[in-house]
């Protein structure tokens, strides 16, 4: 992922692709949004206000869809982004044990993005496999039955 993306050349290429492999229509604006939420790293205002001139989806809807869903980012992330699951499920199998020892190994809270740039903490809801709680998901990686003892190894793999 990039950091802050702000030079509009990236963006207007990322909506380019996002456009060829996808198309115009309104049916694909989540599929377009998540495109571009990966490419750029975040959605920018940049990005949010040419796929509504392009696909002619009013602004505001476009940026409610994109605040609405925790996967899409507005904001600018790290290079790697932790999303823990705070879904009743994993929360009763040691979720909380492990969201107190993650933030702590991060040094960050819920929606913080650390000062050097690599890492962002994020919660989301179920991430579909309640069955191996508690969750984390880091980038595309995701791993289950997480203990906080765990966490050091686990976030050691990422430069
Ligand atoms: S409740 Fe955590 S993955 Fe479903």
């Amino acid at each position: 992922m990039t950091i802050g993306v702000t030079n509009r050349d990236d963006v207007l290429n990322a909506v380019d692709s996002a456009m060829e492999r996808y198309g115009a229509s309104r049916d694909e604006l989540i599929p377009i949004l998540n495109y571009l939420n990966h490419a750029l790293g975040y959605l920018p205002a940049e990005a949010l206000e040419e796929v509504s001139r392009r696909m002619r989806v009013p602004k505001s809807q476009l940026f409610s869809v994109a605040s609405f869903y925790r996967m899409f980012s507005t904001k600018p992330r790290g290079r790697h982004v932790v999303q823990f699951c705070e879904s009743a499920p994993c929360h009763v199998v040691g979720g909380r044990q492990v969201w107190q020892a993650l933030q702590e190994a991060l040094n960050l809270k819920s929606g913080e993005t650390s000062p050097d740039g690599k890492w962002s903490l994020v919660t989301t809801s179920c991430l579909g496999v309640c069955g191996v709680g508690p969750v984390i998901l880091i980038d595309d990686d995701i791993y289950g039955n997480v203990a906080p003892d765990q966490l050091t190894d686990i976030l050691a793999r990422y430069a």
